[in-house]
C-alpha cells in the first residue's frame, strides 16, 4: 500500500483547483479538527494502530497533501462496506463534503482558523472489568512473515485463555488490550469446552499455537472479530454471547509483523450480563466448504439458507481470504422482497472485522438468506495471496468462504430449534458435491 500511495501522492501534488477556492475556506478549527476526531484518531494516535498520529495541527498539516490524497481515493479511513446494506454501528466512512473539505484545506495552505485547542484525543471507551484474562507468558512475535505462512494469506497465531468458570456465562462486551496495536490486526474469538485447543497448545513450544482456531464445528469469529484499531465490542442491551461452564476463551490473532521482534502479552476483558431475559447470540454460518477454481478463473460462489425461526440480526463477520474481491449478503423476506444486508464491493482482508448493526434487525421465519463471494484467481487480482498462481482447491469444515450472521431467536424454544436446525445444515455441507 505504501508504494502505491506514494505514487498517488506525487501525482496529486499540483493544486489545480486552488483557483476555484470555496466561499468559506475550511480551517483546522472548522471542520478539519472535528473530522480527525471523528474518523481518524481512533487509529492515528500515539500508540495507536496506525503508524503515525493525526492529533495536532502540526501532525496533520505536515502531511496535508498525503491525507487529502488517501481520503479522496477512499483508502482512508478504512471502511469496506458500501451504503447499500443495513445501517452499521461505528460507521467510519467520510462524506463527499468531508473529503472535499480536506482537499480544499490542503490547497488553501492549511489555515489554522481560530481554534487554538491542542491535540485531538481519541475516546477512551472502556468496559466493566468483570473478568480479566491475561496471557501468563509473552509470545515472541517474529519480525517477518514466514514464507507460505498461513496459506500465504495472513499471519495468525491462536491463544487459549482458560475461563475457569464453574457455571455458564453471559458475555455482553469484550475489550482487547495489546501493547503492539500496529501489529495486532484482527482478533477473533470463540469459546471451547472440549480442551482440544489446550492439547494443541501443549504440542507447540511457548504460548499459543498455529491453528485456524476453529474448534469442531464452531468457527472462529463466533463471538465476533475486532478489527484494526478496535478495542471494545459491545452487544446491545438484552443480548449476550453464551459461554458454557468450564470453557476457555480462544483468541485467534491475525497479525502483521512490524519488522522487529515484538512481545505479545495481550489482555482480554469481559463484561458480563446478569439479565435473565437477555437473549443468546448464535451464529448462522453461510459458507462454501469446497472451492475449486483453475488459474485465471473468476467465479461467484453462493450459499443460501432459509431460516426456520424469526431472529434479530445483530451483526455480520466475513471470514474470507484476500483472493475474494467482493462479497454480499442478501435477505429475501416473505411478503417484503429482497434487501441487502451487507455489501463489500472491494474486499480487503486487512480490514476484516465484525460489522455490527446500528440496531438489531428482525428477519422473520422463512427468510431466505444468501451470501455471495467473488473469487478472482488471476494475476490482475492484486490481493491474490497465491503467488505464483495455482489452482485453488480448498475444503474447510467451517467454510473456505464464509460469513457469520450473529443472530438471536425470540425465546428459549426458538433458540433450541434454531440451534438444532443449524447443526443439520452444517452437516449437509460436509459431503463433497458430485461433479
Ligand atoms: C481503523 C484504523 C484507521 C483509521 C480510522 C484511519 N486510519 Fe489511516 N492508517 C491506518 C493504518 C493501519 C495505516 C498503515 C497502512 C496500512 O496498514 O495499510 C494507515 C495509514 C494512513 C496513511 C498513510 C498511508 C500509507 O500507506 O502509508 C494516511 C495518510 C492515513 N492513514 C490517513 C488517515 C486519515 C486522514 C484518516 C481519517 C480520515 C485515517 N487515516 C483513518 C489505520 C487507520
Amino acid at each position: 500500500m505504501i508504494q502505491t500511495l506514494f505514487v498517488m501522492f506525487a501525482i496529486s501534488l499540483p493544486c489545480a483547483d486552488a483557483a476555484t477556492s470555496p466561499v468559506q475556506t475550511p480551517t483546522w478549527g472548522d471542520p478539519i479538527r472535528a473530522i480527525m476526531q471523528q474518523h481518524c484518531v481512533s487509529c492515528h494516535h500515539d500508540r495507536g494502530a496506525a503508524p503515525f498520529a493525526l492529533q495536532t495541527y502540526e501532525q496533520v498539516a505536515r502531511r496535508a497533501d498525503f491525507v487529502a490524497a488517501v481520503t479522496s481515493e477512499g483508502l482512508m479511513p478504512p471502511w469496506p462496506p458500501s451504503d447499500q446494506g443495513l445501517a452499521l454501528a461505528d460507521h467510519r466512512g467520510l462524506s463527499a463534503a468531508e473529503r472535499s473539505a480536506i482537499r480544499a484545506w490542503a490547497n488553501a495552505g492549511m489555515p489554522i482558523g481560530d481554534d487554538k485547542s491542542p491535540a485531538v484525543i481519541p475516546s477512551a471507551e472502556s468496559i466493566r472489568h468483570d473478568m480479566v484474562l491475561s496471557m501468563n507468558e509473552a509470545w515472541p512475535m517474529p519480525a517477518e512473515s514466514r514464507e507460505n505462512w498461513g496459506r500465504r494469506d495472513t499471519d495468525k497465531w491462536t491463544f487459549v485463555l482458560p475461563l475457569d468458570n464453574a457455571e455458564g456465562l453471559q458475555v455482553q462486551a469484550i475489550e482487547h488490550v495489546t501493547a503492539v496495536p500496529t501489529a495486532m490486526h484482527a482478533i477473533s474469538y470463540l469459546t471451547d469446552h472440549t480442551n482440544l485447543p489446550q492439547w494443541q497448545d501443549a504440542r507447540t513450544e511457548g504460548p499459543g499455537h498455529y491453528m485456524a482456531g476453529d474448534v469442531y464445528d464452531a468457527p472462529t469469529g463466533l463471538m465476533g472479530t475486532t478489527g484494526v484499531g478496535g478495542r471494545v465490542r459491545r452487544l446491545p442491551d438484552g443480548y449476550h454471547w453464551p459461554v458454557r461452564a468450564r470453557s476457555s476463551l480462544i483468541m485467534q490473532s491475525h497479525y502483521r509483523p512490524t519488522g522487529k521482534a515484538e512481545q505479545v502479552q495481550d489482555t482480554v476483558i469481559l463484561e458480563l450480563s446478569a439479565d435473565e431475559d437477555s437473549r443468546p447470540v448464535r451464529v448462522i454460518n453461510l459458507m462454501k466448504r469446497f472451492i475449486d477454481l483453475p488459474i485465471g478463473g473468476v467465479e461467484v460462489f453462493r450459499d443460501s439458507l432459509t431460516i426456520p425461526e424469526t431472529v434479530e440480526l445483530v451483526g455480520m463477520t466475513p471470514r474470507v481470504m484476500g483472493i475474494c474481491t467482493s462479497l454480499q449478503v442478501t435477505a429475501d423476506i416473505p411478503g417484503e422482497g429482497l434487501i441487502v444486508l451487507l455489501d463489500i464491493p472491494d474486499y480487503d482482508p486487512h480490514w476484516r472485522m465484525m460489522f455490527q448493526l446500528d440496531s438489531p434487525y428482525e428477519l422473520p421465519a422463512g427468510t431466505l438468506l444468501t451470501a455471495q463471494w467473488t473469487i478472482e484467481n488471476t494475476e490482475e487480482n492484486e490481493r491474490n495471496p497465491f503467488v505464483p498462481l495455482d489452482r485453488l482447491a480448498m475444503a474447510k469444515r467451517t467454510g473456505s468462504l464464509s460469513i457469520l450472521l450473529h443472530v438471536a431467536a425470540e425465546d428459549a424454544v426458538a433458540d433450541q430449534s434454531l440451534t438444532e436446525w443449524h447443526v443439520l445444515e452444517m452437516l449437509s455441507r460436509l459431503r463433497r458435491p458430485v461433479p
